[in-house]
């Protein structure tokens, strides 16, 4: 569905007005930050998680008063064409803008067009890595930074090949060592510090949940979400999202062993993230079954006299069994759009959303309707409230 979506495409990005904004804001020659630069490539899973990343990643750069250069996402088109990665500008999604109310930023495809070739030119691109990533290397001292996919289409893409790397141990990336990388890496010496992943944890950790409010949804994006809503939803509407294919009930599997505890992937947005303090992780949690869809979506249906049901899958929609359970007396809805992001525009518009605890891309929903006030639940859990949201200064 929603053909009319392409990407590339460069006449619908000519139209578009964010873009022009952009434009507006991005034509002013770019200058050279004095105070350094980080480069990362999202290599570790898809959106949700490079959502995730990115967060951590802006709040990486700011604690060294660096510039980040915003990578493109990566998305994984591998069943549909282009039957590869593509990757798509940040700003196709999301504005900009927004991001420099919390610090300074360049979209990566700038940074390499307009700062690279003066300032990071060929024969002087360092990579910086761990000792201990470096060691999976042939000589065990390279960074590795472009070995498999994602990372060599990656930096291909960017159009960089790296001429040496230089290796550090004992620092995490977190506040608590932000005097030691000023100390080893000053931007004096080390302008440009790219870095084979994000310098983040996953999932993000709470103090940057908040600053999801700087990831504004851009233009295009918004005005395509609405046009869906007006068209095929009548308020109030819930939103669910099924996290339930094969891979996943594969992940799942591992939570059943015991081997994980509380925290698994994303769930710290719905248990806690003091592991000491942490709600037990069920496993309907992570993989809720058809009998646990049905009552959650019976219980906020009612709650909210909800008059249609919107549903994001990555696998079955079980529309046909939610119809039924309604008798047919609310509207449900599934698109399966082109682009996971349309759906997560319409779950974060919502009259209630549930999630799936332990998913990235619930999670990623959850962060922003928890900014804005919105009501969500989980598979599992009906009464989460809100671990998260506070926002470091
Ligand atoms: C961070 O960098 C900006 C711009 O270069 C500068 O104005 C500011 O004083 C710096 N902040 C700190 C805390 O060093």
């Amino acid at each position: 569905m929603a053909a009319h979506q392409r990407w590339p495409g460069p006449v619908g990005l000519r139209c578009s007005v964010s873009l022009l904004l952009l434009w507006a804001v991005w034509t002013e020659p770019l200058e050279w930050d004095e105070r350094g630069y980080v480069l990362y490539c999202p290599c570790m899973g898809r959106f949700g998680n490079q959502a995730d990343h990115f967060l951590g990643a802006l709040a990486f750069a700011k604690m060294l008063n660096r510039t980040l250069a915003v990578p493109p996402w990566i998305v994984y088109r591998h069943h549909t064409p282009p039957y590869t990665n593509v990757h798509v500008p940040y700003s196709h999604f999301f504005q900009l803008h927004a991001l420099a109310a919390y610090h300074r930023v360049v979209p990566l495809e700038d940074f390499m067009e307009k700062l690279a070739p003066q300032h990071w030119p060929p024969g002087r691109r360092r990579a910086y890595c761990y000792e201990a990533a470096a060691q999976r290397s042939a000589d065990r001292k390279s960074c590795p930074m472009k070995d498999g996919n994602p990372f060599g289409p990656f930096w291909d893409h960017a159009g960089v090949d790296f001429d040496e790397s230089v290796l550090f141990g004992g620092i995490s990336f977190s506040s608590y060592h932000q005097p030691q990388w000023k100390k080893r890496f000053p931007p004096s010496e080390h302008p440009v510090l790219a870095l084979p992943g994000a310098p983040a944890q996953f999932p993000v950790i709470q103090e940057h949940v908040g600053l999801q409010r700087y990831m504004v949804w851009s233009d295009r994006m918004r005005e395509e979400g609405e046009e869906h809503i007006a068209a095929l939803l009548t308020r109030p509407y819930v939103g669910i999202h099924l996290r339930i294919g094969s891979d996943w009930q594969n992940a799942c599997r591992l939570l059943e062993s015991g081997e994980t505890g509380p925290h698994f992937m994303a769930s710290p947005q719905c248990v806690g993230y003091d592991r000491q303090t942490a709600r037990p992780l069920t496993s309907t949690m992570c993989l809720p079954d058809l009998a646990e869809i049905l009552r959650a979506v019976r219980l906020w249906v009612r709650k909210t006299s909800a008059r249609s049901v919107y549903i994001a899958t990555d696998s079955e929609s079980h529309s046909s069994d939610v119809e039924k359970l309604f008798q047919g007396k609310v509207k449900v809805v599934t698109l399966q759009p082109d682009w996971a992001q349309t759906d997560l525009y319409i779950l974060g518009q919502a009259d209630h959303f549930i999630g799936n605890c332990v998913s990235s891309f619930s999670a990623f929903v959850k962060r922003e309707r928890d900014i804005r006030g919105l009501p969500s639940s989980f598979f599992g859990m009906d009464n989460p409230g809100k671990v998260g949201g506070r926002e470091e200064l």
